[in-house]
């Protein structure tokens, strides 16, 4: 994705993420290479993160921003609580605005003119991996669609088992979960290091009788994958190589294209959907190499002030100056107070405590020890480029199997998981932030995938396979 910009062509690409930050992100850095490499792309937000992107929103030349309704109040918070009414109100009401606009844009639309802003007409979908409806519609409307999912290849992986799971007898765990420590068998690849805790969260609540809506979505989702052109991945060989040599044999065809956000160091425009709080940099300029934790739990994690005061105490005990995003939304009432409880704890010089930080510049930062994390694939990324350990607590979903591979597999951090205790957040810092072994492991991978991205590395050559294909698909 390195070469310079190809002359422009009429491959158009609509893009659809799911409308939460994490999938914003990596949507955004998908389009990016697509400009780069001559293609026009329409971004599909929901009418919601649209208004709230304001400026920071303004297209680029081939790059424009269309919304839909996403079926919600305004005032509904789009937090994880949220999530299941969002993916419900958008599998209906978005999905009709999104049938009739796909419809106008489409390849033939208006006879295929080009339309007033001089864009072509839309000739290929690549949609969110957890929204069918959006490639099923594009198909029939005759536009050849894409599934793009933008957790880890792993986390795909055990959601096309759970079916699997189910059929073997692992799922509902036989003796309601008593051990999550048990071993679980039926994820190809992953019988020697996976158990029932990395398993993806809502897993957990599985009986005979109940299944969370949630994990009945994305795993009716994942299978469906199988139908769409192709799966692409934001993940690279290096990283994932036996789960993608499982999933090319389950998919029509794979592109493994990532760390995109490493792939394309300037995005075509912002998405962040929070503002992000400048003290961050000069903050971190005046602290010793290696010597900050940096924590920051993504954009859906919630957490109970009885969490907060345990990872508090725990970080005042490891004794380090710590970076701390607490999103508005994290903590609920007692927010402020929790602020203010850790600032008099922490002491200001030693703590810093912002409502959003700009994360990739924090991870690059010479200053930056280690980063306790949620686990979300974006952030598991963004530390894996930058070389740095992770202390791993994993929220929901996905987040259980990625931070498995954090500790167990790329062994380039620590994982804490389902442990919300003040000493063993002590212990798991320290470690993360003094050992030899945890840092040359999280250096190494990052020089691999270095590798992978750069001219002629495994990532940059599938990004090239994927937009010849997509040509293809276009023409
Ligand atoms: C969750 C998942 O865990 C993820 O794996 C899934 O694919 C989508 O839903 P999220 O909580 O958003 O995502 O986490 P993550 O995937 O890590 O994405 C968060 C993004 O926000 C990252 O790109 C991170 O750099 C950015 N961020 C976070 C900031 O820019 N500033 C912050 O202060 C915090």
């Amino acid at each position: 994705m390195a070469e310079a910009e190809a002359a422009a062509d009429t491959a158009h690409v609509l893009v659809f993420p799911v409308p939460a930050q994490g999938h914003l992100n990596s949507f955004l850095h998908f389009s990016t290479g697509l400009l780069r490499a001559g293609l026009h792309v329409t971004f599909l937000h929901t009418d919601h993160n649209l208004r709230r992107l304001g400026a920071a929103a303004a297209a680029s030349p081939r790059l424009r921003f269309l919304s839909v309704p996403d079926g919600l109040p305004d005032d509904v918070p789009r937090t994880v609580d949220s999530i299941p009414r969002l993916v419900l109100s958008l599998t209906t009401t978005g999905a009709a605005a999104y049938r009739d606009l796909l419809a106008s844009l489409r390849r033939g639309a208006a006879g295929g003119a080009t339309a007033a802003d001089g864009f072509p007409p839309v000739t290929c979908v690549v949609a969110d991996g957890i929204m069918q409806f959006a490639w099923d519609i594009a198909e029939e409307l005759g536009v050849p669609a894409i599934a793009f999912r933008t957790a880890s290849a792993g986390s795909f992986l055990a959601f096309l088992s759970v079916p699997k799971l189910i059929e073997l007898g692992e799922l509902p765990f036989p003796d309601g979960g008593g051990d999550l420590d048990e071993p679980v068998h039926g994820v190809p690849g992953m019988e020697s290091f996976l158990r029932r805790r990395d398993l993806p969260s809502q897993c957990r609540s599985l009986t005979e009788t109940h299944q969370d809506p949630l994990l009945k979505a994305v795993v009716a989702a994942t299978v469906h994958c199988r139908k769409a052109r192709a799966l692409i991945l934001n993940t690279t060989a290096s990283l994932e190589g036996p789960s993608l040599a499982h999933l090319v044999k389950e998919m029509r065809d794979v592109f493994a294209v990532g760390p995109l956000h490493a792939m394309s160091p300037a995005p075509a425009v912002a998405t962040s959907l929070w503002r992000h709080d400048d003290r961050c940099m000069a903050w971190l300029d005046g602290k010793a190499d290696k010597s900050v934790v940096y924590i920051s739990l993504g954009s859906l994690t919630v957490i109970s002030h009885e969490q907060f005061t345990e990872f508090l105490r725990g970080l005042i005990a490891a004794a380090y100056p710590v970076l701390w995003v607490l999103r508005p939304d994290m903590l609920g009432a007692s927010q402020d107070a929790a602020l203010q409880e850790a600032l008099a704890a922490v002491g200001e010089d030693k703590a810093l405590v912002v409502p959003w930080a700009p994360q990739r510049d924090v991870l690059r930062h010479r200053a930056v020890g280690c980063f306790l994390t949620h686990s979300g694939w974006n952030s598991t990324l963004e530390a894996v480029v930058e070389g740095v350990p992770m202390v791993c607590w994993p929220f929901f979903a996905d987040q259980q199997i990625n931070s498995r591979f954090v500790g167990a597999v790329w062994r380039n951090g620590l994982d804490m998981k389902d442990v919300c205790e003040r000493g063993v957040v002590e212990k798991t810092v320290r470690e993360a932030m003094e050992s030899d072994e945890v840092r040359s492991s999280a250096r190494a991978q990052a020089e691999q995938v270095e590798r992978d991205i750069a001219d002629g590395g495994s990532s940059a050559m599938e990004f090239k396979r994927l937009v010849g294909f997509i040509r293809e698909l276009s023409s």
